[in-house]
């Protein structure tokens, strides 16, 4: 495993991509953080050697490194999913490939149905805990020299960056909420019943994507932070017919409040 991940390292290396402060992911509704960053290299996933290629509508593959204000970020415009048939392994591959190229952070985005009471479509989201529904991505033998057997997960999403992320809500006067996110595997949306339980289990929005990625991150000892936009509701009494057509739209809507949020963050880290 170490060699692949070694090879893209060098590969993107080779391209440019040199000591990025921090990693980014950019889920459904933050692709437009894109146009903040002075891009110095921008490079398809399919041009990459080992990763796999995005195929979702609305997800584009691309990896991009530049200038963000004062730091140097290495972005993934466009996840893989597991539901989309990827391994686990795969969907955290380019993780692991952004700790070799020396990221110190890690910044993540989604779009997630809202199971709190409390939500709104549109709210956006920090995210303090998850409760994982996906298969573990670090089932299997373990490389002692890349992360512990048996990692910690007491402060999953690093408490620093989740207050400071609310001190620059306040300064932007841009309301934010905070809980937990669970994860599923989809690509179906839930069931009302299946929506309850989630709540019931304490979950306050759920969704398909971040926490492999956080895990892996973990592993490797990075430091990560990640928000949500609520673009449903799970809510008893107020779940309605939705398409992913929706989830796009609405977390589209709330873009550029989070794309503030993450950029003021980001050079604040
Ligand atoms: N459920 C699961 N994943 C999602 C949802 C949802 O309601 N909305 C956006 N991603």
């Amino acid at each position: 495993m170490l060699e692949r991940i070694q090879e893209t390292a060098d590969f993107l290396k080779s391209k440019g991509v040199k000591a990025p402060d921090a990693g980014i992911v950019l889920g459904t509704g933050l692709g437009g953080l894109v146009s903040k960053i002075k891009i110095l290299e921008e490079i398809d996933y399919s041009k990459i050697p080992n990763f796999p290629v995005s195929t979702v509508e609305g997800h584009e593959g691309k990896l991009i490194y530049g200038d963000f204000g004062n730091k140097k970020v290495v972005a993934m415009k466009g996840r893989f999913h597991f539901y989309e048939g990827y391994s686990v392994d795969q969907v955290v591959f380019p993780i692991r490939v952004m700790k070799y190229l020396g990221i110190k952070y890690l910044f993540l985005s989604n779009a997630a149905g809202g199971v709190n009471p409390d939500f709104i479509v549109g709210d956006i989201m920090i995210i303090q805990d998850h409760i994982n529904f996906l298969p573990n991505p670090l089932i299997g033998p373990n490389n002692n020299q890349v992360g512990p057997r048996f990692p910690d997960m007491s402060e999953a999403y690093d408490k620093g960056l989740i207050a400071k992320a609310e001190e620059v809500s306040n300064e932007l006067n841009i309301q934010v909420k905070k809980g937990i996110y669970l994860a599923t595997s989809g690509p179906t949306f839930e069931t009302p019943a299946e929506y309850k339980h989630f709540r019931i289990i304490g979950a306050d929005a759920v969704g398909m994507s971040t926490v492999p990625e956080v895990i892996v991150a973990r592993h490797m000892g990075i430091p990560c932070f990640a928000v949500s936009i609520i673009s449903d509701l799970g809510v008893e009494g107020r779940i309605h017919y939705i398409t992913h057509k929706m989830v796009t739209e609405a977390a589209a809507a709330t873009e550029s409040k989070m794309t503030s949020l993450m950029t003021v963050l980001i050079n604040k880290i």
